[in-house]
């Protein structure tokens, strides 16, 4: 069967890297794709947005699944525009994507069903806002209602910062028709954990867990980014706590969305503190989370191709899924400025010598003009996996790898997976 895979991004890179092993997989495409995912599909260059584009490159070339990576043309309803152009698609329609692209959704939904998650109210008055805000303990969580790229939470530790931020959200919209409405969040406190499934309607699948790191500097210092570094698995997270979170929180909403008339199929991500009364809801995607797909798909044993096409065809609850014991981390090699502004086209060394003792999944990367070379292209480059029999020597594999690749002004975290580290430590 042919695939087309559309995004641009590591998340993609993964999918790509994943299918590209499967039997069943004759030819592979990414629209657009990056400098890293041509080695190993054909890349056109058609936009995430352009819906009808998309279709007739897929109803040409007898495309047998799409795979949607990023959020932004879920929500917007491109796998309802897929279906009625008569193609099989893998992600969730509009109406069930609709828990990733609107926070105030996604709260109301897990409310009606008592499903655990921060206390929380939303507002599109700022002087109403500022009242409750000023009611609040610190620290206080403030939140875009729509998509803001993994950059429109902010955790705000002084009223000053709270105040700052609400006009900033509110008054300002720094993320424009995405903070009209802002949500004031209770701050959660505990380890924070990525669980995702496969579903479809209301048969789920765990993956195994994974976190993701989001602020930009070491010591979960700076502003979030969309994720600087992910592990899978959490040696510090008992398996009970897992099958927990599944019972209590993702198979309700799976649920919830059938109850609702927008049943969810595909994957859906649930952000998770793990509190002292049990794990509670941070956030839902309704995709692969990037960079947790990274460390996620080097674990899956299953054919990725044989489950999607399943979910695609609503026969998820005929799939056995297995996972591999070994462990993997993947470090984002990020832009000089990212999270903010930052230069593209500067070029990029040392990837076939990372290459040696790690995968590397390219972000924001393109080929120079002539093709011979690749360069950034986006605020995460690149993002380096490390594979072990345990997180260390994962660790070590991605850390020894990310050393090679240079670019001018590149960073990462040098912390990602410490906490893992530890409870391995001490385990011994
Ligand atoms: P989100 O984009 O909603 O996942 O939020 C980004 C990050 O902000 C999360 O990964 C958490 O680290 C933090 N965060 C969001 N909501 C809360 C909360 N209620 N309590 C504590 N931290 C939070
Ligand atoms: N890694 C966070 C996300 O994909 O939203």
């Amino acid at each position: 069967m042919k695939v087309l895979i559309v995004g641009r991004g590591g998340r993609e890179h993964a999918l790509v890297w994943a299918l590209a092993q499967s039997p069943r997989v004759d030819a592979l495409y990414c629209a657009p794709g990056n400098g890293g995912i041509a080695a190993l599909a054909e890349c056109v260059p058609i936009e995430e947005m352009d819906f009808a584009g998309i279709a007739a490159f897929a109803k040409k070339q007898e495309i047998g699944l799409v795979v949607i990576g990023p959020e932004d043309p879920l929500a917007a309803g491109i796998v309802d525009y897929l279906e009625a152009e008569g193609l099989k698609v893998f992600g969730p329609s509009r109406k069930a994507a609709a828990i990733e692209g609107s926070k105030a959704f996604m709260k109301e939904l897990l409310r009606k069903y008592g499903i655990p998650t921060a206390a929380y109210k939303t507002f599109s008055d700022y002087d109403k806002a500022l009242a409750y805000l000023r009611t609040r303990p610190l620290p206080v969580v403030l939140k875009a209602d729509g998509l803001a790229a993994g950059k429109g939470v902010i955790v705000a530790h002084t009223a000053e910062e709270a105040e700052r931020t609400l006009a900033e959200l509110l008054v300002d919209k720094t993320f424009g028709a995405s903070s009209e409405t802002v949500v004031i969040e209770e701050f959660l406190e505990g380890q924070e954990m990525s669980l995702l499934a496969f579903v479809d309607g209301s048969t789920v699948r765990l993956m195994v867990p994974s976190q993701d790191h989001k602020p930009v500097f070491d010591g979960d210092k700076g502003p979030n980014t969309g994720g600087m570094g992910t592990y899978s698995p959490l040696p510090h997270v008992d398996s009970s706590i897992v099958e927990e979170a599944g019972r209590t929180i993702v198979q309700p909403v799976a649920d919830a969305m059938v109850a609702e008339g927008r049943p969810f199929r595909g994957v859906l991500y649930a952000g998770l503190m793990l509190t002292a009364e049990g794990p509670k809801t941070i956030e839902f995607n309704a995709r692969f989370g990037d960079p947790e797909t990274q460390v996620l798909l080097p674990r899956l044993e299953t054919d990725l191709f044989e489950i999607l096409l399943a979910v695609a065809e609503g026969r998820l609850a005929e799939m056995d899924i297995r996972w591999s014991s070994s462990a993997a981390v993947c470090v984002v090699l990020a832009s000089p400025g990212y999270p903010g502004p930052y230069p593209k086209g500067l070029p990029i060394t040392g990837v076939e010598e990372a290459e040696w003792d790690a995968l590397v999944f390219h972000a924001g990367t393109a080929l120079s003009p002539d093709g011979e070379s690749v360069v950034t292209a986006g605020g995460r480059v690149l993002g380096v996996v490390g594979r072990g029999a345990d997180i260390a020597e994962a660790r070590d594999r991605a850390y020894a790898a990310a050393e090679r690749i240079r670019f001018e002004g590149a960073h990462y975290r040098t912390d990602i997976a410490s906490k893992a580290l530890a409870a391995e430590n001490g385990s011994r």
